[in-house]
């Protein structure tokens, strides 16, 4: 299975995929790491022996010539699968449709509550006392989609966001390499491939 990740920040999450693809614990390859900017993410892709590529918004004209940019970067690559790891960019209807099925997205916070750029300082303000991380199909409105897997993580007294989001992401990272290994899984023989 030919997995694309997109990022856009330090690419943690993209690490973790990285490890468990390079340990075998998930029967697939990453053939390309993309970014909408230079980012440690898009490092440690280089670092991995990993094709990485940077598609900018500024090198385009408008949002939308910036989306088939990307499509067409993306699509060069083959996927079976499109990881949105950490990549804050909003993807528009065309692109999601030209991936529809195989395009999955990870949230920090536990999907319908609190979607969007800020899941963890929104669900932090609410006062909840349990957040945690979704992983989900990619639907064209931000943050829908069918969800695939949730964890549950405890907000503390003395969290701020920073240090409740490191905690969330600890847990992310296992559950999106479970998620996409059970993808991969679920292909079949030619999982591997
Ligand atoms: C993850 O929590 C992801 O869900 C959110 O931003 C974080 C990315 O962290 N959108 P990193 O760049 O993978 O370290």
């Amino acid at each position: 299975m030919r997995i694309v990740v997109l990022v856009s920040g330090s690419g943690s999450t993209l690490q973790a995929l990285l490890d468990a693809v390079g340990e075998q614990r998930i029967p697939a390859q990453i053939v390309a790491v993309g970014a909408d900017q230079q980012c440690r993410g898009l490092q440690r892709a280089e670092e991995a022996g990993v094709q990485s590529f940077a598609v900018p918004p500024s090198a385009f004209a408008d949002r939308a010539a910036w989306n088939r940019g990307l499509q067409r970067a993306v699509d060069g690559f083959a996927p079976d699968l499109v990881v949105l790891a950490g990549f804050m960019r909003i993807l528009d209807e065309q692109f999601v449709a030209a991936f529809q099925g195989r395009i999955i997205n990870t949230h920090p916070a536990l999907l319908p509550s609190f979607p969007g750029a800020h899941g963890v300082r929104d669900a932090l303000a609410h006062g909840v006392k349990i957040t945690g991380a979704t992983v989900h199909h990619v639907a064209p409105a931000v943050d829908a989609g069918e969800i695939l897997a949730q964890v549950a993580v405890a907000v503390r007294p003395e969290d701020d966001e920073a240090s409740l989001h490191e905690r969330i992401k600890v847990a992310e990272r296992e559950l999106l390499v479970d998620t996409v290994a059970r993808i991969a899984l679920d292909r079949g023989p030619s999982a591997a491939s």
